[in-house]
């Protein structure tokens, strides 16, 4: 599936609704380049920078735009190619190709950018950094430019996705279901990580997704209590849990799913009870996102549910109130309970210009404090992680270790770590959830059984 129409045209034209009608000024923007493994010529495949992406379509590197506020005209300016261009990287198009392709309102190449500016003599350049700024004050010291503003304005934008962009989360949504259900069947003690890896790249891949949207976390038994793990080398053992967060994007758009199984199929009863845990407040959190809420308040409530769970289990002990207000939370969940979901996997957005981040453990890493609005995309990801770097110096801490039971959490430094992760649109009444690959227990076990 390809989509034909210009999702760009429409996020120009938001982008220059936020202007007043008279204003003066342009702004200017640099797509990116190739980029090369330290000094050497291993090329990294090219994946646009997602503001070029989001207001253009063009996914080429060596472009610019200007988009001029009064007039409301678009630049595209395309790279001039020299003959070798098409020797090493292929064939190079031609104008009335680009053209046809980007709908530019004036389409030039890029050595023309000093004279087109100069044309234009905009009052003020609007771009989005100080390496631009320089780019830009380089070709004319005269040039009046501001970089304080647009980063805002553009993520304005790309934090309320239109109907085309919905279109394309689903597809890559669609795609990452089919693929996390392949690798749930796959799983075998014995396996390596890579083996899960492999089953899971191959399944986006052969779906026409070829970029991955982050680095894919495939962790066998204590490697899952790794939050960023990305070694995905080891064997995964018999008794082991495994945990997949991986997901591909389709035309610049991410998915970002998390599942904890068993490797051999058959939960134990720890590993129930603790699963159960982090998946009730998956759940719970899903039936309370709609437009209005906070994400602060969902991390809070998903807190008190895992310390519910912990206690029930006999891991910690004393009142949820007073575990909450020790911190003891995150001890077991020290990461933020979900962030924007979109061109970017931890998308823009999160922080309005104001807005803090809460100095407390665990939710200080949550990556977004703005309003939940219809049209807005999220994951909700709770986890529960045995940690052993957190949990001893814990157990040596007076303050902490009346909340904990020592002689359990002992036996679960090896067990590894759970998250349950899904993608939700916010719409105008609850959400939408683009996941749906097996997350209750009796669902995972019987996909694993056959
Ligand atoms: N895989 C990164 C995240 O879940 O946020
Ligand atoms: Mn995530
Ligand atoms: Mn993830």
């Amino acid at each position: 599936m390809r989509f034909e129409n210009m999702s760009s045209k429409l996020h120009r034209d938001k982008l220059f609704s936020l202007f007043e009608e008279d204003q003066e000024g342009v702004i200017y923007l640099r797509g990116g380049e190739i980029m090369y493994r330290y000094g050497t010529d291993y090329e990294f495949p090219f994946r646009q920078e997602s503001n070029f992406w989001y207001l253009t379509d063009v996914n080429e590197p060596d472009y610019h735009m200007v988009m001029d506020l009064k007039s409301k005209t678009y630049h595209l300016f395309a790279p001039k190619r020299e003959a070798a261009y098409a020797v090493w990287h292929g064939r190079i198009k031609p104008n009335g190709e680009i053209k046809e392709e980007y709908q530019p309102d004036k389409l030039h190449y890029d050595n023309d950018l000093l004279t087109v500016l100069n044309d234009l003599k905009p009052s003020v350049i609007y771009c989005l950094n100080e390496e631009q700024a320089e780019f830009l004050e380089d070709l004319n010291r005269n040039f009046n430019v501001e970089t304080e503003s647009l980063t805002d304005t553009i993520t304005y934008c790309r934090c309320i996705k239109t109907d085309d962009e919905l279109d394309k989360l689903r597809v890559s949504a669609k795609v990452n279901n089919e693929a996390h259900l392949a690798a749930m069947k796959a799983i075998k003690p014995g396996m390596y990580e890579y083996d899960m890896k492999a089953v899971f790249d191959f399944h986006q891949q052969k779906n026409g997704l070829l970029q991955d949207a982050y680095s894919g976390i495939h962790a066998g038994g204590k490697n899952s209590a790794i939050l960023h793990y990305t070694e995905n080398s080891k064997e995964i053992k018999d008794g082991d849990l495994y945990l997949i967060d991986s997901g591909y994007e389709y035309e610049g758009y991410a998915s970002d799913v998390s599942r904890t199984y068993p490797a051999n199929g058959k939960f134990t009863g720890d590993q129930a009870a603790i699963y159960q845990t982090a998946l009730t407040a998956l759940n719970k959190v899903i039936e309370a996102v709609k437009p209005g809420i906070k994400m602060e308040d969902l991390h809070l409530a998903a807190a008190r549910i895992i310390l519910q769970g912990l206690k029930d289990h006999g891991l910690v002990k004393g009142s949820i109130d007073d575990l909450m207000e020790k911190n003891i939370f995150a001890l077991f969940f020290p990461h933020g309970l979900g962030h924007f979901l979109g061109m970017d996997t931890h998308d823009v957005g999160g922080y309005p210009k104001g807005v803090e981040r809460i100095e407390r453990p665990g939710i200080q890493f949550l990556r977004v404090r703005r309003e939940l609005q219809p049209g807005m995309v999220i994951t909700i990801e709770p986890g529960v992680y045995f940690i052993p770097a957190l949990l001893k110096p814990a157990l040596e801490d007076p303050e902490k270790a009346e909340f904990l039971n020592a002689d359990k959490l002992e036996k679960l430094f090896n067990f590894g770590g759970i998250r349950i992760e899904d993608n939700l649109i916010i719409t105008e009444d609850g959400c939408e959830n683009l996941t749906d690959v097996p997350k209750e227990i009796k669902d995972i076990e019987k996909v694993m059984q056959g």
